[in-house]
């Protein structure tokens, strides 16, 4: 069967011209008069492939997402190298120059049955790009940061509604790691409530997660680039890098899925671990609707959920946060059934609980509870947390020998100075 294709530009060669007169593999179904009219031509289903002929500097890696999404693949011509290494990177399927119209018609059938194969990687939640394509060699990192392995693991830490310590535990688990000898990267991934910026202690008004999913949309997210919106903290323990996140809650539409999955990907080579900071909400608000490209509110939570290797659930130990995290962790199982969450209590202390508050919350999770048990218990102590959050610091730091910082530690690294390798990463070397 002839493969539909639609059109927008025009190239020197005039190939689709004469991709129309081969009558063969393919049939131009429509010529569009610009990306827009390309988009809408796909989304109704005219089409299995779209030829950008010229005009590909348009092509975001969200544009390309959505297109993949509808099952048309994309075959850009260009002239320029550099334009054809950018849209590899985006994941636009081939990037032909001067190509006569029969090899193109080729290209295309291949693009198409590619993605067509690709179909259940897009599924579960990568839609990447070939990140290999846009990848320099990875630069020194000039703010002490040790160099990372190229093979970085996701750690992403997510938690319901009601504020049981995401971005608390987030910053910590980052701190014990760079303390550990490790090259981190905290990632500010909250779309309803960034404050990791905050909790650092950081004047940072750059939203570098923005910053760098607006680059790995345009395709020019490198490792050198990341580093650049990726600011340095410090403690006395080791450094680690930060992407802040958005400044404004109204700023969530530029956390688009397919760009974050690049600016995690480019992470991974840049840093041994990735903490992630989520939000909470786990809805999946359908980001292709038959008439517009609406993005979608939890798409950063949730595809950092599925990129994730080590998902923390964190809850608050109280009569509120224990049945939220129960519901949680069922829709956490649906929203991301391959995950297999470690699950963290938080904030324990007899107070909300009675008395012996860990046997507590063990007898009633193996009552009411999922079978995942809970992994740690970090106690409240609401002294060091909060001189951390007045001081813009890390426990490690304010309160070095709590039993707080401690099990935060357990939870990552190997018995805290006692063990050379760590408990969650035991593949990954040590760098010291
Ligand atoms: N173990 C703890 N003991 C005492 N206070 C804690 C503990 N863990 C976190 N906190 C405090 O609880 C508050 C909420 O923590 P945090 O901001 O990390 O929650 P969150 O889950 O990220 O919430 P949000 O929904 O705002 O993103 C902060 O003031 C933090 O310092
Ligand atoms: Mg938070």
């Amino acid at each position: 069967m002839s493969i539909p294709v639609v059109t927008v530009g025009q190239s020197r060669e005039d190939v689709v011209g004469g991709l129309e007169r081969l009558h063969g593999p393919v049939t131009v179904v429509r010529r569009c008069a610009e990306l827009t009219e390309l988009l809408a031509a796909c989304q109704s289903g005219l089409a299995r492939a779209a030829v950008v002929a010229d005009g590909c500097e348009g092509l975001t890696a969200s544009l390309v997402d959505r297109l993949g999404a509808v099952g048309v693949a994309i075959i850009a011509l260009t002239d320029d190298a550099d334009e054809a290494a950018r849209l590899r990177g985006i994941g636009v399927a081939s990037a032909l120059t001067g190509v006569e119209s029969a090899a193109l018609a080729g290209r295309i059938a291949e693009a198409v049955s590619q993605l067509t194969g690709a179909a259940t990687v897009a599924t579960s939640g990568s839609g990447l790009g070939d990140t290999s394509a846009a990848l320099r060699q990875r630069p020194a990192d000039q703010a002490g940061v040790p160099p990372a392995s190229g093979a970085g693991k996701i750690i992403a830490v997510w938690g319901p509604a009601g504020s049981p310590g995401r971005t608390f535990v987030a910053a910590n688990i980052a701190g014990e790691l760079a303390a550990d000898g490790k090259s981190v990267l905290l990632v500010d991934a909250d779309s309803y409530g960034a404050s990791m910026a905050a909790v650092l202690g950081l004047l940072d008004e750059s939203a570098g997660i923005a910053q760098a999913c607006r680059l790995a949309d345009q395709g020019l997210l490198d490792a050198d680039a990341l580093l650049k919106v990726a600011n340095p903290v410090t403690t006395k323990l080791g450094t680690f890098r930060v992407l802040t996140g958005i400044t404004r809650a109204d700023r969530w539409t530029e956390l688009r899925a397919a760009a974050l999955s690049l600016v995690l990907e480019r992470a991974k080579e840049v840093a041994d671990v990735v903490v992630v900071d989520t939000g909470f909400c786990l809805e999946a608000d359908e980001e292709l609707s038959f008439d517009t490209m609406a993005p979608r509110r939890n798409a950063a939570t949730l595809r950092s959920l599925e990129l994730a290797d080590t998902v923390y659930a964190v809850g608050a130990a109280d009569p509120v946060g224990v049945p939220r995290l129960v519901r949680g962790l069922a829709e956490l199982e649906l929203a991301v059934p391959n995950v297999s969450p470690v699950v963290v209590m938080n904030k324990v202390r007899a107070a909300a609980v009675g008395r012996s508050p860990e046997r507590q919350l063990k007898d009633a999770w193996g009552r009411y509870g999922p079978s995942a048990k809970i992994e740690a218990f970090l106690p409240a102590d609401s002294a060091a947390a909060d001189a951390a959050l007045l001081g813009g610091s890390l426990l490690l730091e304010t309160a070095p020998d709590s039993k707080l910082r401690q099990a935060i530690a357990k939870l990552v690294c190997a018995p805290v100075q006692q063990s050379s390798r760590s408990s969650v990463f035991s593949s990954t070397p040590r760098l010291q």
